[in-house]
C-alpha cells in the first residue's frame, strides 16, 4: 500500500486510464473492462483493473489540479511501476477554432502552477507528451494529416491552477500562442512521467466554450467522454 492508494504490488497495471473524477474511473471500468476489480477506495479517490481485449488495464482516478494528480502520479510511478498513464478528463475551449464536444490532444501543457517553478528554479520547463502515445492517439482519432480532422485536434493546452481565474483577460492571451483549450492538471503529468521516464498523454473532451459560453449536457459529456475512453484504450495498447 501507497500513501493515498490502497493496492498491493501487481494490483495495478502498467498502462492506467487517469480521469479526474473517481466516479468517472468506476464507469470506465464498468463500461470498458471485462472482470474489472477495485482495489483502492482510499479518500473515494477509487482505482480499478480489469482487462480490455486482453490487455491488463487500471483506472486511477486524480482529483481535480495539479497537487491532487501529483500525489497520485507519483505513487503509480514510484510504488507500482506503472509505464503509461493516460488522462481522459474535460476541459474548456480558449478559441473558436475548437467546439463543444471536440477532442484535444494535447501535445504540450503550459501552466500558471508554481509547481515547476520551484522545482526547476525559475528556469520554465516546457512539458511535452510521450511521442508514441501523441502519434498513436492522434491515429485513433483520425487525425493524420495537419493537426485537426475537425473534431479531433492535437496541440497546446494550458493547465491552470484555477478554475474560476482571477484575470481571464490573462488566460486568454495563450490563444495568441496557439493554446486551444484550458484543464487543470496535465502539465504535472507530464513533468513526472519525464522526471520518472514514464509515459504521459492528456486526452479532454471540451465540455464548456470560453469564448461562446456553451455547455455540454451530461448526458452528451457521457457520449464524448466514451468516445475519448476509446481512443485512449487504442493509443496505451498499440
Ligand atoms: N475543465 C473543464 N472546463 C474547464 C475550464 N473552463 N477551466 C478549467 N478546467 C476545465
Amino acid at each position: 500500500m501507497s500513501t493515498h492508494i490502497g493496492a498491493q504490488a501487481g494490483d495495478i497495471a502498467p498502462l492506467v486510464l487517469m480521469p479526474g473524477d473517481p466516479l468517472r474511473a468506476k464507469w470506465i471500468a464498468e463500461t470498458f473492462l471485462e472482470d474489472a476489480r477495485c482495489y483502492t477506495e482510499v479518500r473515494g479517490m477509487y482505482g480499478f483493473t480489469g482487462t480490455w481485449r486482453g490487455h491488463r488495464v487500471s483506472v486511477q482516478g486524480s482529483g481535480m489540479g495539479q497537487p491532487s494528480l501529483a500525489i497520485y502520479a507519483n505513487e503509480l510511478f514510484r510504488e507500482y511501476d506503472v509505464q503509461s498513464v493516460i488522462r481522459v478528463g474535460s476541459c474548456g475551449a480558449m478559441t473558436e477554432r475548437v467546439a463543444v464536444r471536440d477532442i484535444v490532444i494535447a501535445s504540450g501543457a503550459c501552466t500558471d502552477s508554481s509547481m515547476n517553478r520551484i522545482a526547476f528554479e525559475g528556469l520554465d520547463y516546457a512539458p511535452v507528451a510521450d511521442f508514441g502515445l501523441l502519434r498513436a492517439a492522434a491515429e485513433a482519432a483520425g487525425v493524420s494529416t495537419g493537426s485537426t480532422n475537425g473534431t479531433a485536434h492535437v496541440g497546446l493546452i494550458y493547465s491552470s491552477d484555477s478554475f474560476y481565474p482571477a484575470r481571464p483577460e490573462l488566460s486568454a492571451r495563450m490563444v495568441d500562442y496557439a493554446v486551444l483549450a484550458v484543464e487543470m492538471e496535465a502539465s504535472a503529468l507530464y513533468t513526472l512521467a519525464a522526471k520518472h521516464g514514464r509515459r504521459a498523454l492528456a486526452i479532454c473532451t471540451v465540455s464548456d466554450h470560453l469564448v461562446t459560453g456553451e455547455e455540454t449536457t451530461s448526458q452528451e459529456r457521457e457520449q464524448t467522454f466514451g468516445a475519448m475512453v476509446e481512443i485512449a484504450l487504442e493509443a496505451g495498447t498499440a
